[in-house]
């Protein structure tokens, strides 16, 4: 946790394809003196930057790290870089936000942890999952008391990645699985200890990547150090006949809440009252989650909703549109720009990016040993 403290803020964003949708909000933000991009593509970089206003531009990180201009820097640059280049952003005395996964190994993830607490930075795993309109209600349900204790927890990330970068070719569906893990593990307020996890399905020929996976489903149960508590996760990522989807489903013995399509309301359960002879009844009822604007500065509220042209370049087509990822990007920016300013750790710090992406990571250990038991290690 940093113990320096910030007037404003110096940040750069890296990565601009995705991160496109992220720079506009530092931008914004009260806290934010000025915000730098950078692009190895110095033709998207140059693109980027016309479009949108942002002079401070930069194709190496390097200069970046070198430079006494910037505090902080959001990576949203493709997965196998995210933690060589934390290591180098949190080793160079500046705060960083990683987008998901934090790192494919359980090494890389344990160098992190120690970098951050070295450092006095603070690392923050972008989560989009645990931002979402949906999230932030279940969590206040659960604050209330709502789903009474927590029976069970599922979760899903259905995605057809074809024709994305190379690098996603074969790529372990569990290796990109925080979507599903994180708001179980975040709503349960626990970590995963075991896991069970088995490859399904047959990958065509052109999806086989440099991974050495086989699989283009995984589909795991988890026990979580909660006493009492398992979670069940599949992750579809090539041949899987689903719409795109992150879902997280909540089974409580007063109330559960089921997620079944993205754009739909959710689904909620309530339990009724026990009646002599009879099943006790059970009410079904549509609920549509609300925008929480209440939760940012004034600023940062029309991200939430705001909505231009998609850009025909950019797959993600959330450029200035925060309502990607149904809301989430202004409050992960808040979060991380106010656990500087606050200087305090932020929610998804580094032990908590570990604990959720070590899962995903022994899961895939276990599906390639036939769904095997793996012991997922403590980052505490
Ligand atoms: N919901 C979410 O949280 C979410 C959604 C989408 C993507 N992501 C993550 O965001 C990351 C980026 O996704 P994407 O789809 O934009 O990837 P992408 O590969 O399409 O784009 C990556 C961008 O980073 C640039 N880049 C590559 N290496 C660089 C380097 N060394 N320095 C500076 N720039 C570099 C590329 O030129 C490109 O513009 C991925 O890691 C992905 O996992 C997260």
């Amino acid at each position: 946790m940093t113990t320096q403290s910030y007037q404003k803020l110096r940040i750069a964003v890296v990565g601009l394809r995705f991160g496109g949708a992220f720079a506009p909000i530092y931008h914004a933000h009260p806290d934010v003196e000025y915000v730098a991009i950078c692009d190895s593509d110095r033709q998207r970089l140059n693109r980027y930057g016309d479009k949108f206003g942002f002079e401070r531009r930069y194709t190496d990180l390097a200069d970046i790290l070198r430079s006494d201009e910037y505090d902080a820097v959001h990576l949203v640059t493709p997965i196998h870089l995210h933690a060589r280049q934390t290591l180098d952003v949190l080793h160079a005395g500046k705060h960083c936000a990683s987008t998901v996964p934090m790192a494919v190994s359980l090494e890389d993830l344990r160098q992190i942890v120690l970098a951050e607490k070295q450092s006095k930075r603070n690392y923050m795993m972008m989560e989009t999952a645990v931002y979402t309109y949906p999230f932030l209600l279940a969590k206040q349900m659960h604050a209330n008391g709502e789903f009474g204790r927590i029976q069970f927890l599922r979760g899903a990330h259905y995605q057809d990645m074809d024709n994305w970068p190379d690098y996603w070719m074969g790529l372990p569906p569990m290796h990109y699985a925080t979507h599903a893990i994180s708001p179980l593990l975040a709503i349960a307020g626990t970590r995963a200890v075991k896991v069970h996890c088995f490859g399904s399905g047959v990958m065509n020929d052109s999806h086989i990547g440099q991974y050495g996976n086989p699989y283009p489903v995984e589909t795991a149960i988890f026990q979580l150090e909660q006493p009492n508590l398992s979670a069940e996760v599949t992750r579809t990522l090539f041949e899987t006949a689903r719409g795109y989807m992150e879902n997280f489903n909540i089974y409580g013995d007063k109330s559960s809440i089921e997620w079944q399509m993205e754009h739909d309301p959710q689904v909620l359960f309530r339990m009724g009252p026990k009646q002599p002879g009879k099943p006790r009844p059970m009410a079904v009822e549509r609920i549509t989650a609300p925008p929480r604007p209440d939760l940012l500065p004034a600023e940062l509220a029309r991200y939430i909703t705001h909505q231009v042209e998609p850009d025909p370049n950019n797959p993600h087509q959330s450029v200035l549109q925060g309502n990607g990822h149904h809301g989430s990007h202004p409050h992960l920016v808040h979060e991380f720009v106010r656990s500087i300013v606050e200087q305090r750790k932020p929610a998804i710090d580094a032990v908590t990016a570990a604990n959720w992406t070590a899962a995903g990571i022994c899961a895939h250990e276990s599906a390639m040993n036939g769904g095997k038991e793996v012991i997922i290690p403590s980052f505490e």
